[in-house]
């Protein structure tokens, strides 16, 4: 019973870091990073202690065994190549090793993406194992008295779950991973919009001599950081796609393509930082 007990507050353990891992916004990236790994630490120790299970069905899984463990077992080994890609994806992106990328945002991409897909995995995890989850969470929480007081013949509680509980264990964990997804999708987005600038940037970039009317034109991905005293004129027609690093010519708009939305200065605050023309801010974030 002890060991359920500790396997249940793990999992737990697990679950609410890897919710968290989602909330960049609130932890800050170095918290992020330490605590990712800390979440796949914590697996590794949930796998220990599953261990006999894992071999007994490994050694039978193309012989006999139920189709009902050969389904935990497919599920536990998509959630174990999530959690790798995870892990190997945030390294390479990571500023502990702050690798020169050239294609950063794919790494972001796939790294956003399989956390995704595996939480969506680990709701379906959950949702094999609420049970064995609502049991134990009781016998934590709602022990059984150890002795009957004296003369009273207490008939042996069993431990029933209902369909209330499974409704509300599935909802904590699908309102939880509903919000985590929901607050990624707009940097999702933020990326892919980021890498259309910065391959608009490289085309244009030396190039771009942007008109008087034109200066104060903002795409549909760039933000208007410093409002312009001036209108601008019907006749707006930009000669090139507006770039990121400020010039003489367009220093009165901003165009913040940071999905983070900073204006880092050096050493920068994630992997995208770059600082071509060496004033000490991230160009992605840069005003003029
Ligand atoms: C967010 C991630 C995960 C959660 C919330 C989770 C949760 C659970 C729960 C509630 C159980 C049943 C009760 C117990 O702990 O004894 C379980 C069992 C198990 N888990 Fe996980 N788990 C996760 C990830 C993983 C991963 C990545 C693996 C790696 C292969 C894994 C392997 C196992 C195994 C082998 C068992 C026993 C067999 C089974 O019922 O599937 N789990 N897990
Ligand atoms: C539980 C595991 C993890 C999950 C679920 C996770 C999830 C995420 C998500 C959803 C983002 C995008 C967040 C946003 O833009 O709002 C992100 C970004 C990032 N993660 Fe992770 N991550 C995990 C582990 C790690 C680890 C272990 C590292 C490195 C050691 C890492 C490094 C990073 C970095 C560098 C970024 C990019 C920051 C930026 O350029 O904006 N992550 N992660």
């Amino acid at each position: 019973m002890k060991n359920q007990k500790t396997n249940w507050l793990l999992d737990v353990l697990i679950l609410s870091g890897f919710l968290v891992s989602f909330f960049l916004n609130l932890t800050g990236l170095a918290v992020h990073q330490w605590l990712g790994v800390a979440v796949f630490l914590g697996i590794v120790l949930h796998l220990v202690n599953h261990w006999s299970w894992v071999k007994s069905v490994f050694s039978r899984f193309f012989k006999k065994t139920s189709a009902r463990a050969r389904v935990y077992a497919l599920i536990d080994g998509l959630l174990l190549y999530g959690f790798v890609m995870i892990l190997e994806t945030g390294l390479v992106i990571s500023t502990w090793f702050n690798l020169n990328l050239s294609n950063y945002e794919v790494w972001l991409d796939i790294h956003i993406y399989s956390s995704i897909a595996t939480l969506l995995l680990a709701v379906v995890k959950v949702g094999l194992h609420w049970r064995w989850i609502v049991k134990t969470a009781a016998k934590i929480f709602k022990p059984e008295p150890k002795q009957a007081p004296q003369g009273l013949t207490t008939a042996p509680q069993m431990s029933t779950v209902s369909r209330r509980d499974f409704l509300v264990t599935m909802g904590l964990v699908g309102v939880g991973s509903a919000l985590a997804i929901s607050n990624v999708l707009p940097s999702l987005k933020k990326v892919s919009a980021s890498t259309e600038i910065a391959e608009n940037t490289d085309a244009t970039v030396n190039t771009a001599q942007p008109t008087a009317e034109s200066t104060q034109v903002q795409t549909a991905d760039a933000v208007l950081m410093d409002a312009p005293t001036t209108v601008p004129t019907a006749t707006a027609q930009p000669t090139a796609v507006p770039t990121a690093i400020p010039t003489a010519q367009n220093s009165l708009v901003c165009y913040a393509a940071c999905p983070r939305g900073r204006h880092c200065s050096f050493p920068g605050q994630c992997g995208r930082y770059t600082d071509s023309n060496s004033n000490g801010k991230c160009d992605l974030g840069e005003c003029g």
